[in-house]
């Protein structure tokens, strides 16, 4: 098959595939003639995006797991490969974000540990168990959903910076051992995207956010391309400036961060005692 194919009849798994960007993508995938195989925990919103599937015309299998249980990795790969002759393309797209500051997280090892289990080990397993797949047909690409915060290291993100950081490793390593066996790697950077991840934090409503049918777009734009890497033009200059003078960027980062955090509560404090104001005077 060659590199630069189109969607059409490509098995494409994605994990995380019950919300947010990875249902959007699979949904974005289907419409382009792609078979997909759907990962995540929740059985039902699983259902519910494959029927939404199927009505649109599209083909579409589950396979509801938890892939923070090793069994669970390895019985939902073994049932993907005994039920598809291909599998030509893996999004790990599954995962978890946890905002906490480092003083918060002293007692905390275990965010440190989840967040790993989720957005390094899983990815990590599932590339694993499917890659063998993708040596005998001589291709394959694994499409790794990392994020910008790698790049531009926020505060009291560590736990899922360091997580998504080992992911971005593999991703580079994967490609330089396996791109002479037809094997192609891409880490997808996201900047902040308007899903159920980032829902509950509150200052988040106050700062702009990708819409998921455009991250989803970026998924679709890689299956087709294959490049190696896509984040934003802010977060990219940050990484050079990062690796150029270290110390002078993570200072000048803290100091910007600091005033932003406290521009963004003030914002959001006024909001609120506007709403308050207006309720009372109802
Ligand atoms: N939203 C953002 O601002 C943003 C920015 C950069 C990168 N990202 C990355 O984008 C990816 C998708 O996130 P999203 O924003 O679309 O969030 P989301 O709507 O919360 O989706 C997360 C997905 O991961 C699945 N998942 C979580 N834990 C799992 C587990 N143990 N086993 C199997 N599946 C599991 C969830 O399904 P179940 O609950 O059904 O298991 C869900 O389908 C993540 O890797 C995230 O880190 C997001």
């Amino acid at each position: 098959m060659p590199k630069n194919n189109h969607s059409p009849g490509l098995t494409i798994v994605i994990t995380g595939a019950s919300s947010g960007i990875g249902e959007a993508a699979a949904k974005q995938l289907a419409r382009a003639g792609a078979n997909v195989c759907l990962v995540a925990r929740r059985r039902d919103e699983l259902e519910r995006v494959r029927e939404e599937i199927v009505a649109e015309g599209g083909n579409a299998h589950i396979y509801p797991a938890d892939l923070t249980d090793n069994d669970s990795v390895d019985a939902c790969c073994a049932a993907i490969l005994a039920e598809h002759e291909r599998v030509d393309v893996l999004v790990n797209n599954a995962g978890r974000s946890i905002r906490r500051s480092l003083r918060e997280s002293v007692d905390r090892p275990h965010d440190f540990e989840r967040t790993m289990q989720i957005n390094y080990f899983a990815a990590v397993r599932m590339t694993l168990r499917l890659l063998p797949r993708m040596l005998q047909q001589g291709q394959g690409h694994v499409i790794n959903v990392s994020s910008a915060a790698v790049l531009t290291n926020p505060p009291r993100f560590a736990a899922y910076t360091a997580s998504k950081a080992a992911l971005d490793s593999f991703s580079r390593s994967l490609r330089i051992e396996l791109n002479h066996k037809g094997i192609t790697v891409t880490s997808l950077n996201y900047p902040l995207v308007k899903t159920a991840m980032t829902a509950p934090t509150e200052i988040y409503k106050y700062v702009p956010q990708m819409d998921v049918a455009k991250a989803a777009g970026w998924i679709v734009g890689a299956v087709k391309s294959h490049p190696a890497f896509r984040s934003t033009v802010p977060a990219h200059a940050l990484h050079v400036a990062t690796a150029a003078l270290p110390g002078t960027t993570l200072m000048m980062m803290g100091q910007f961060y600091k005033g932003m955090v406290a521009t963004l509560n003030y914002v959001q404090k006024r909001r609120e005692r506007g709403r308050q104001d207006q309720g009372q005077q109802e």
